[in-house]
């Protein structure tokens, strides 16, 4: 998969389906040649070096000319582009040197071809299960001044079209240097008529997507917030402005980390583009001291040919085969209800325990006890940090034994990287919060953040969340992450290391989350930040679900998942049926079942007839899981061009699919058909819609007429299911006796 060519110094990166090629020029900078489809070979004349000026330089006397080469700084595609130089299209790396100065230009020193993966130290990652399942190639290049090094890690797989970049930077010096900025992946391109897409949002509007057109002005996708990250995800998309779900060029890009990040894209006077992903430069200045290093988080690319579904595919599969927790990566959920929306504050003993029988009523196999358990918890304004049971107000020991017998497992709701002042822990270590208590500290929620920076606070954690889990026995953990950082101090560090806070942070709740994970490997984890913040790969190493939005108004939820969908697994998206009334019970339903799928209702007030409705749905749902958690997720209509949203999973296999449509507005008069994907052409498939059998290839080059059965703020699902040909015309005759609703 990768290979050097020693003469022409050309690293090719290949796969069935994609190949990258770099080349280390005659002044050792690192080129880029070429990224896309595979591509068996590669010339170097004219590729990318853009021959704009003679190459000169002044030695320190005089001027030195090699009239044999061209080169100019503004002039290629690079690889690791430099500060302070000819190139300032953006850089790579910003240190300030042990002389102060900040020219930071590394060229190429040496590099190794490993089977395998490195992964970055103390950072989540993506993981391989055999060394012939990946190869590295690590360049590391030299600082032209000083005895800096800089590793660069190219992982390319053998069955995918991804490839998983980070750096490691040594500092061989005998003083500290000082790190503003180190990338984790830089693309530069040609260009293209590139767009690029995001995701931002907000609290309760958590993911939308943003299409903005690639131009000479620089364009940053980013966060500052210090992890609860809503404002934009750390995952986009570049694709050709032609290109769409199906077809086109299309590159995506997802860093595996959960603090402040930065996407920087844009043109250069030439039409050239670069993209750089990175640990957000905002306040960030970071020693590293003699002989130390720094590593940077991962970024993934992911490239397709076909379009926006097949970038989606491949990161799903991605995500799940090589990312998520092993243990419950593949595996079906539990179908779970959770106190917060039903009693929020407001239970005690007998409620959870009526809850756990009504849940089981309902075919419910997890009950998860939020919030309001602990200290004198009765409204959010204290206790954080406190994690003892109030047991007043709960006995868990007598709540958990009881989900026990009843066959249902059981969870609990932590919150262990905040701090409320209204604490005993606060009262007692003030400096365990990470703020500046002179500067007026604005309470978000009433609550500060824990100084995870500090190995004291992190063990200090531990033993609290030790003291629940060692003792009672608990299947599911629900961990919150509820403000983001302002007036952020740490005693630990000091006024010295203010720029080391945000991402000292992030490592200081990764080694929490993995202390927890180990200690712990049978609990279910599921993160949660206000709803969807903190959505990204990195807390996906750790937890294999993540609540998808605070929001469950099914109008909403549509949208949320429709842009969560692009970039994250179903399987990883918390999905919960609440009591919003906007919709029918039946499809809330539809809508929760494609993400983790579970309730925040309380039963006791859900009508017979709805009873019924989610009794017969929970079977259902559980009958249709491996659908849509391990399948091919496509987009049929974006609800961002049409007035109805409609996507489908396809069993690997191709021989199931469930098909999704939401209905925004009623068309009446208008003709909708939804072609379908993924399907074999050649075999024939019955439909739970018109109960008919047709060929694959008919489904998804006709397709089928959904417009008259939608009404407003309808869901609609069917499925598509193989069927033998000679079976056809029974099957269809057998199947129109049976009613819609039956086989849904
Ligand atoms: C956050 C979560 C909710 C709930 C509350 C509890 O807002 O998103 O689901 O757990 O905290 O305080």
């Amino acid at each position: 998969m990768i290979s050097f060519d020693s003469r022409r110094k050309i690293f090719n990166l290949s796969n069935e389906e994609y190949s990258y090629y770099l080349h280390v020029n005659k002044l050792g900078y690192l080129i880029h040649l070429y990224s896309g489809e595979r591509l068996d070979d590669i010339t170097l004349e004219r590729v990318n070096e853009r021959y704009i000026e003679r190459y000169a330089y002044f030695d320190g006397q005089k001027e030195v000319c090699d009239e044999s080469y061209y080169f100019s700084g503004q002039g290629s595609l690079f690889e690791c582009g430099a500060n302070l130089t000819s190139d300032l299209r953006g850089a790579y790396a910003i240190i300030e040197h042990t002389d102060k100065s900040k020219l930071t230009d590394f060229r190429y020193y040496s590099h190794e071809i490993i089977n395998g993966k490195v992964n970055p130290e103390g950072l989540p990652h993506f993981k391989i299960h055999s060394n012939s399942e990946a190869e590295t190639l690590i360049i590391t290049l030299k600082d032209v001044k000083e005895e800096i090094y800089l590793n660069l890690y190219y992982t390319i797989f053998k069955k995918k079209a991804a490839l998983v970049r980070f750096s490691k930077l040594f500092n061989r010096t005998d003083k500290s240097i000082f790190l503003e900025r180190l990338a984790s992946i830089q693309f530069d391109f040609v260009n293209k008529n590139y767009e690029l897409i995001s995701i931002h949002g907000q609290w309760g509007n958590d993911k939308e997507l943003e299409v903005t057109p690639i131009g000479h002005s620089k364009i940053v996708v980013n966060d500052n917030h210090g992890g609860r990250g809503f404002r934009q995800n750390p995952a986009i998309i570049i694709k050709e402005k032609d290109a769409n779900y199906d077809f086109g060029e299309v590159y995506m890009f997802a860093l595996v980390y959960s603090g402040n990040f930065k996407f920087e894209v844009g043109l250069d006077e030439y039409d050239q583009g670069r993209l750089i992903a990175l640990i957000n430069d905002e306040n960030f200045r970071y020693e590293v001291k003699a002989k130390e290093t720094f590593v940077t988080p991962e970024c993934v690319l992911i490239y397709s040919s076909k379009g926006i579904n097949k970038a989606t595919q491949t990161i799903h599969d991605f995500t799940r085969e090589n990312l998520l927790p092993e243990k419950f990566a593949l595996k079906e959920r539990p179908i779970l209800i959770n106190s917060w929306e039903p009693f929020m504050f407001d239970f005690d003993t007998e409620k959870i325990k009526k809850l756990i029988l009504d849940a089981k009523e309902l075919g419910i196999e997890q009950v998860v006890l939020d919030d309001g358990w602990f200290g004198k918890r009765n409204a959010d304004n204290s206790s954080l940090g406190d994690w003892e049971i109030n047991k007043n107000k709960i006995n868990l020991k007598e709540v958990i034994d009881f989900s026990h017998k009843n066959g249902i497992k059981f969870g609990i709701w932590v919150e262990p990287e905040m701090i409320s002042p209204d604490s005993e822990i606060f009262k007692k270590h003030p400096e365990y919060a990470l703020c500046d208590s002179t500067k007026n500290p604005t309470l978000l929620r009433h609550q500060m953040v824990m100084d995870l920076t500090n190995d004291e606070v992190i063990n200090y954690v531990f033993e609290q969340l030790k003291n629940l889990f060692d003792n009672y026995n608990i299947d599911y953990c629900k961990w919150d992450f509820n403000r983001y950082f302002s007036e952020i101090y740490s005693s630990f560090l000091g006024r010295e290391k203010e720029g080391e806070i945000f991402h000292r942070f992030v490592l200081g709740s990764y080694k929490l989350l993995d202390m927890f994970t180990k200690r712990y490997p049978n609990v279910l984890l599921e993160t949660c930040a206000s709803g969807a913040g903190r959505f990204d790969l990195g807390m996906l190493f750790y937890s294999p679900q993540i609540w998808g939005s605070d929001e469950t108004n099914p109008y909403s939820r549509v949208m949320i998942q429709f842009a969560t969908n692009v970039f994250y697994p179903l399987s990883t998206i918390g999905a919960h049926v609440s009591a919003s009334n906007s919709l029918s019970m039946q499809d809330k339903i539809i809508i929760s079942a494609f993400g983790t799928y579970g309730f925040e209702l309380d039963p006791a007030k859900v009508s017979d007839e709805e009873k019924k409705q989610i009794i017969e749905f929970n079977k259902l749902v559980k009958q249709f899981h491996h659908i849509v958690t391990l399948g091919d997720y496509y987009v049929l209509s974006s609800p961002y061009k049409t007035n109805f949203a409609s996507w489908m999973c396809v069993t690997k296999d191709k021989k199931e699919a469930l098909v999704f449509n939401f209905n925004f507005k009623r068309e009446q008069t208008k003709g909708r058909f939804i072609r379908l994907k993924g399907l074999n052409p050649d075999k024939y498939y019955f439909n739970s819609l018109t109960n008919d059998v047709y060929k694959g290839d008919f489904y998804m080059k006709v397709g089928i007429n959904i417009s008259a059965p939608l009404k407003e703020g309808m869901t609609m699902l069917f499925v598509i299911k193989e069927v033998n040909t000679i079976a056809k015309t029974v099957l269809n005759h057998k199947a129109n006796q049976v009613k819609r609703e039956k086989l849904l």
